[in-house]
């Protein structure tokens, strides 16, 4: 299998995997990372994923906040209050639009012609850096 080559594996999934879906990548995986955007609809979603690997007896996941409004907004903050005593990684990820200009050009973020380019590349070496911590 190709994925022996590899030490780190990631695997993408839809938006939200069925309860079967689950069950085998919180069994095949070392970590489910759990991304959602700060906002009412997302996070409910998310709580019921969490519900459900809560019943599936899995704890190796945690929640990503990612696409956070900039400042003033209060959004990032508060979805982290509202989320207390879930597992969360320390840092989350800004809204930039260096990732909207990647998905279109079909680069690493790294590589676009934007400001923030490097600074959203370094959001996500920061997440790996607490997975891998
Ligand atoms: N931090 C961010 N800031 C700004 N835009 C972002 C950010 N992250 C993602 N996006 C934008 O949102 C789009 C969708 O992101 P992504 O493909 O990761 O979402 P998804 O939830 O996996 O979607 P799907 O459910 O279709 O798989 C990206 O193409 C990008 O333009
Ligand atoms: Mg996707």
């Amino acid at each position: 299998m190709h994925s022996r080559n590899y030490e780190h594996v990631v695997i993408d999934t839809a938006a939200r995997p069925s309860r079967d879906d689950l069950e085998a990548l919180a069994d095949g995986c070392n970590l489910l990372v759990l991304p959602t955007t700060p906002d009412a609809l997302s996070m409910d979603a998310l709580l019921q994923t969490v519900d459900l690997l809560q019943t599936l007896g899995s704890d190796r996941y945690r929640i990503l906040l990612t696409i956070i409004p900039p400042k003033p907004r209060k959004t990032g903050a508060l979805a982290r209050e509202a989320m207390t005593g879930l597992p969360l990684f320390n840092h989350g990820i800004r809204r930039f639009a260096a990732y909207e200009k990647a998905a279109l050009e079909g680069k690493p973020v790294y590589d676009v012609s934007d400001t923030n380019a490097k600074i959203a590349w370094r959001e996500y070496e920061t997440i790996g850096q607490e997975i891998l911590a």
